[in-house]
């Protein structure tokens, strides 16, 4: 496997590929990977000739009160599972040369209506920074594809909707989540967890279903549903910021004419706060 750490390295390789027609299928990342970001790295092999990866943990979409500087780097250990599974090159940025003149002097990517809520009201500021470095490591690489996971729901809409608001040349693909055998989302921050909150954390994605199953049946209550399932939740000890049934593509409270749903959903335990989603089509 390649590796390249600056711009300038990472487009010799980039170019000798497509001087031989080979495409190239890439999977930004912050590290510290998992069987959810191989997922995405063996789409992105089944779609393409190449795959790149990129493993930069982005100073722009943490917020103050966030943890930037204790966000897990295990490189060596990224690097060998990449290596393991395949992947062409790894592209290791650094923020000097990202960030050359600060964050506060970069320009920014504001992706309009999909950012209001949900993370973009618990973290202000993040989508910016997200779709900025998006839209950066997008006109560095220039990929054909690039594999998002579902799991973070919201970034895959974002993203998908700053492409095609830019016009930008590269097809987003959504991957499906990849679940633990108790149905908890694989995420970094699972590691956090105790074994009795690991249990309890499986609670998440057993109410998103059961919650799914009764709008599949026919359940068109949506506050209700909402109120239950938050319920539910709260008695089991989370802290839920939100459980919204939306529409999957506009991501706004759901109607009764929506065909297309997803149900968006953090719950925290302690001081770990978990994502997780379930999409619904009613067609
Ligand atoms: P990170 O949290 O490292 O996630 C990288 C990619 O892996 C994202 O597309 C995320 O949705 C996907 N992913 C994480 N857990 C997954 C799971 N269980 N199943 C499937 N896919 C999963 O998301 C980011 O980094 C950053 O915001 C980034 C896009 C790299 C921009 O900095």
């Amino acid at each position: 496997m390649h590796q390249a750490t600056s711009v300038t390295e990472l487009r010799q390789y980039v170019q000798h590929w497509k001087d031989h027609a080979q495409t190239i299928a890439f999977i930004p990342t912050m590290g510290n990977l998992h069987a959810g970001h191989i997922s995405l790295i063996e789409k992105g092999q089944s779609l393409s000739d190449r795959t790149i990866c990129s493993i930069f943990v982005n100073p722009m979409q943490f917020g103050p009160n966030e943890d930037w500087d204790h966000y897990p780097r295990t490189l060596d250990k990224d690097i060998a599972l990449l290596e393991a599974n395949g992947c062409d090159l790894v592209y290791l940025p650094s923020a000097s040369e990202l960030y050359p003149e600060g964050l506060e002097r970069i320009s920014h990517v504001q992706v309009t209506d999909l950012t209001d809520d949900y993370e973009g009201a618990h973290r202000p500021g993040h989508f910016t920074g997200v779709a900025t470095v998006v839209l950066k490591l997008f006109n560095i690489v220039k990929p054909d594809v690039s594999v998002f996971g579902r799991k973070d729901y919201q970034q895959y809409r974002v993203i998908s909707k700053m492409v095609e608001d830019f016009n930008l040349d590269v097809q987003i693909i959504g991957q499906e989540t990849t679940r633990e055998a108790s149905g908890l989302a694989t995420s970094s921050r699972n590691q956090y967890l105790d074994d009795a909150q690991k249990q309890q954390a499986a609670l998440i994605y057993q109410v998103l279903q059961r919650t799914a199953q009764q709008i599949d049946k026919g359940e068109r209550d949506f506050e209700m549903l909402q109120a239950r399932a938050t319920g539910e939740l709260q008695e089991a000890g989370f802290k839920t910021d939100y459980f919204c049934i939306c529409n999957a593509e506009n991501l706004l409270p759901a109607t009764t004419e929506d065909r297309d749903l997803v149900i968006l959903v953090t719950a925290a335990i302690g001081q770990t706060r978990l994502l997780d989603n379930i999409e619904i089509s009613l067609w």
